[in-house]
């Protein structure tokens, strides 16, 4: 646990500078590579502890995984090589991980258990087990069966036809990925569209995955082939600095090769109705996922209201929303976002504290936020939660803040961006 202090900046952020790889992506490619038969090759994997905690669960299946600083080689074997694990496969804080590995370790044919840390121990896993229960899934624990630590014995598995209560892609991908090992089809429908890394993956494993508006379907048993994986930036970390350089003044920032999937895109289209400066270049795609360069320049803002569809968009983003917020004309209302009392720590309750600490004027909603803006932020002491995007929204604060601001724990940071500070440093005092 390590207190940082942040001194107070008038330097505008400006250059090039690139993010690390997505860390959605990155386990998924850990993931499929594993299931895959044949040689996965990844480049500009995310280093970071989430996805890390993904690759040795899968060494501990018995997978060789080779890992050279963000290039990784998977000698796929298909999932009929996976042995038992002898000890509890440990997961930390990470949702994606937990959730997308229930999706397959219900159906192989051993015993799991899996944990993680204080914080995933205690985030909702029922909303995956109740549908893999359905698919005839044995799985037990905490919380009459709900919470981590949890035991899986795997079984076969039959195909669904599921509705999804919650926007989560978290729980999609788990349901598709039983779903490809079960017998028969699997069909998920979703409320509003989510990140769809796994269908576009699984695609390019050699699976048939069929979408048709909100609902996907996957033909069982197929097999994957193992296939080169190229990561993209992660939007989920340029937004810290699209939103830096949006409201420091001076700034004219590009942020080179990151991903701009569709379904990850609602801060650029937020920051676009908010009157931002920000535009896109070298647009390519690469192994089924839109890759682009982002440059943004310091913009006069005005509030907006941000509900419906777009949520799932931009969920991740919601805190460095929110600091943007603070410093547009009028004022923003976020709605229809209560999946962020369920992340890593409750991010709106988190939000508000960190940025009321520092004098913005905001109220929480039950699933949202207002956030007055026009304000100008002053310093002070702020927590992390042990969330990285809490903290890291906490560190692009002070760029602007009149005072000192003090970040209490920096360690939650490495979950998805781990030189995240040496980044700021370099831009901000270069
Ligand atoms: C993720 C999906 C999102 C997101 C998380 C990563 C994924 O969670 O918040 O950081 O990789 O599928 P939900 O799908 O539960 O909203």
């Amino acid at each position: 646990m390590t207190e940082v202090k942040f001194q107070p900046s008038t330097k505008g952020l400006s250059g090039e500078m690139e993010v690390p790889g997505d860390k959605s992506i990155s386990h998924r490619a850990i993931m499929f590579g594993s299931m895959a038969t044949g040689t996965t090759k990844i480049t500009n994997f995310l280093q970071s502890d989430d996805c890390l905690h993904t690759l040795e669960a899968f060494r501990s299946l018995g997978v060789a995984i080779e890992h050279q600083e963000s290039s990784i080689t998977i000698y796929g074997k298909g999932i009929d090589s996976f042995k038992e694990p002898t000890v509890p496969v440990y997961f930390g804080n990470s949702g994606t991980a937990a959730r997308l590995m229930l999706g397959l370790l219900a159906s192989l044919p051993f015993y799991t258990v899996i944990h993680g840390d204080p914080h995933l121990t205690i985030r909702p896993m029922d909303r995956v087990i109740i549908p893999l229960k359905e698919m005839g899934a044995s799985i037990d624990g905490r919380g009459e069966g709900s919470l981590l630590p949890l035991g899986i014995r795997g079984r076969q598995l039959k195909g669904i036809d599921y509705i999804l209560p919650v926007k989560s892609a978290q729980v999609k991908s788990a349901i598709l990925i039983a779903g490809l090992l079960a017998d028969g089809v699997t069909k998920v429908t979703e409320i509003d569209t989510s990140r769809d890394h796994t269908e576009r993956m699984l695609t390019a494993f050699g699976a048939e995955v069929h979408v048709d508006g909100l609902e996907i379907s996957i033909q069982g048993k197929q097999k994957l082939t193992g296939t080169n994986v190229h990561v993209p930036g992660d939007i989920s970390s340029a937004a810290f600095f699209i939103v830096a350089a949006a409201i420091v003044p001076n700034s004219t920032l590009t942020i080179k090769n990151v991903g701009l999937n569709e379904t990850r895109t609602g801060i650029i289209d937020v920051l676009q109705q908010m009157g931002g400066n920000i535009t896109i270049s070298n647009e390519q795609m690469i192994g089924g996922e839109h890759f682009g360069d982002i440059t943004v320049k310091h913009s006069h803002l005005r509030g907006i209201e941000i509900n419906g569809k777009i949520i799932p968009r931009l969920i991740d983003e919601i805190p460095i929303i929110a600091l943007l917020a603070t410093q547009a004309d009028g004022k923003t209302v976020i709605t229809d976002a209560e999946e962020l009392r369920v992340k890593e720590t409750d991010r709106i309750e988190a939000t508000v504290d960190v940025l009321t600490t520092l004098g913005a004027k905001i109220e929480p909603l039950e699933d949202g936020m207002i956030i007055h803006g026009n304000t100008n932020l002053s310093g002070g002491k702020v927590k992390s939660y042990s969330d990285h995007r809490i903290a890291m929204m906490g560190a692009i604060a002070s760029l602007i803040a009149k005072e000192e601001v003090i970040l209490d724990d920096d360690s939650s940071i490495s979950v998805s961006y781990p030189n995240f500070l040496e980044d700021l440093h370099q831009l901000t005092q270069s």
